[in-house]
């Protein structure tokens, strides 16, 4: 297969390295790439993976499988358009992309769906005082003081707040519904009570009618050590989580997403993509946070590290409609599976992530890094300035290693990182407490 990857981060970084493995995989390339991506041999072509018209001139009659990282192309419409001129997708339909491009749309469809997620009301600019109201009636029914408020469509992961007063609640929504916070176009949101528990992004591929799960992982969404500081796409992941078992991952299968698939299937969508959920193990049960129609980043990354079996061709099958060939393999070498190894990434971000990045630095000491064992960097916001690597994003690198067990994958990991020079680079330096504990 040739195979065709859409986007520029490091989670297409480790996309186009794991694809590049599987036997039954010619060629990879990537649209538009980063230098990461170049540097491990891959062709990148600098066109802008959003527009549809300037994907299909690239991918028509030369990829067997177009891979798309990121959830703008699909909310643009890139998957129907290169459905259109023939070309196997993985990544939704504009219309099953809607489950990350409207929060009200993906709560609508869970409630249809019967699907645990917290209590919520969606309400528009001109419902200022019955949003109030729901404030209030929102810690009374669930009895918590924490709300969240959402915006409705993509934010960049910056449209959610968490408010632990009634106070701040109220100013999040004056400010989410006038349109000061995201302008005209962000003025619905949506409120919902504060849910407690552990986060867990799980990843299933589907191919419009099954699913199956690919893997577990836990994000580290907070900037700082000790899930301190403001949000950020997220500062490092590991798997697998030690907390969730064969069991667990069997109820959210049965209890989230293939009743969201049933759901999607009756508004005749067929979903062909990853689904990512993102869950809360609350006190009774695992509840839905939210669905990205995309892999996580950085969780790809350490899923990356982690899955045997051709994975191409499994995100073939979903492209076609034909999962159930792979799942009913019996040539093990094919089957889609995940090694029982541990993997870990540490985000490197640039100074001043999340508020103000500073771009623009020289970035040394990769090639150290990628000769510990069991490490691999995957870039994810950098350039090439005048002939030298620099930072262009506020997340930067990924170190990702992976081992037998936990302990040895960090200290690889963080080893790695000792290596890397960029001026006023941050990272968490506790990535992966969670397993640790346990472990120790
Ligand atoms: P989202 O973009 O919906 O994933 O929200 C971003 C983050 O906000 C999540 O990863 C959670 O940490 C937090 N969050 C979202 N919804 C809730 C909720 N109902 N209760 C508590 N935290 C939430
Ligand atoms: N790591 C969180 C996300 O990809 O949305």
């Amino acid at each position: 297969m040739k195979v065709l990857v859409l986007g520029s981060g490091g989670r297409e970084h480790a996309l186009c390295w794991r694809l590049s493995q599987d036997e039954s995989v010619e060629e990879v390339v990537a649209a538009p790439g980063n230098p990461g991506i170049v540097e491990d041999g891959f062709m990148c072509f600098d066109i802008d993976p959003t527009d549809p018209q300037e994907v299909c001139e690239l991918a028509k009659d030369k990829f067997d499988l177009v891979v798309v990282g990121p959830e703008a192309p699909l909310v643009a419409g890139v998957g129907d358009a290169l459905r259109e001129i023939g070309i196997s997708v993985f990544g939704p339909n504009k219309d099953g992309a809607q489950l990350e491009g409207s929060k009200k749309w993906m709560k609508d469809l869970l409630v249809e769906a019967g699907v645990p997620t917290a209590q919520h009301k969606s309400f528009e600019s001109h419902e200022l005082e019955s949003a109030l109201q729901y404030l209030e009636d929102i810690r009374k029914i669930s009895n918590v003081e924490l709300s969240v408020i959402k915006t409705d469509g993509l934010a960049g992961g910056k449209g959610v707040i968490v408010t632990e007063s009634l106070e701040q609640a109220r100013k999040a929504v004056q400010e989410y519904l006038s349109g000061d916070a995201f302008g005209q176009a962000g003025t619905t949101c949506v409120i919902e009570e504060g849910l407690t528990g552990p986060e867990i992004s799980v990843f299933a591929i589907c191919d419009g009618k099954d699913a199956t799960c690919i893997g577990v992982a836990q994000d580290h969404k907070r900037v700082g050590d000790d899930d301190t500081g403001p949000n950020t796409g997220g500062m490092g992941a590991y798997s697998p989580v030690p907390f969730v078992d064969d069991l667990m991952i069997r109820e959210i299968m049965d209890t989230c997403i293939e009743p969201t698939l049933k759901a999607l299937q009756a508004r005749e969508i067929s979903y062909k993509g990853v689904l990512y959920a993102g869950l809360m193990l609350t006190p009774t049960g695992p509840k839905m946070i939210e669905y990205n129609i995309r892999f996580g980043d950085p969780e790809c990354q350490i899923l990356m590290m982690r899955l045997t079996g051709d994975l191409a061709m499994a995100l073939k099958a979903c492209a076609d409609g034909e999962l159930a060939n792979i799942l009913m393999q019996e040539r093990k070498s094919e089957q889609l599976g995940l090694s029982d190894y541990n993997a870990i990434t540490v985000v490197i971000s640039a100074n001043g992530y999340p508020v103000s990045p500073v771009l623009g630095n020289e970035i040394s000491g990769i090639s150290a890094a990628n000769d510990i064992e069991g490490v691999k960097v995957f870039h994810a916001g950098t350039k090439i300035d005048d002939g030298h690597l620099v930072s262009a994003g506020g997340r930067v690198l990924n170190v990702t290693a992976i081992a037998a067990d936990i302990s040895t994958a960090r200290d690889r990991a963080y080893e790695a990182c000792g290596f890397i020079k960029l001026e006023g680079a941050h990272y968490r330096n506790d990535i992966a407490y969670q397993a640790v504990e346990v472990q120790d």
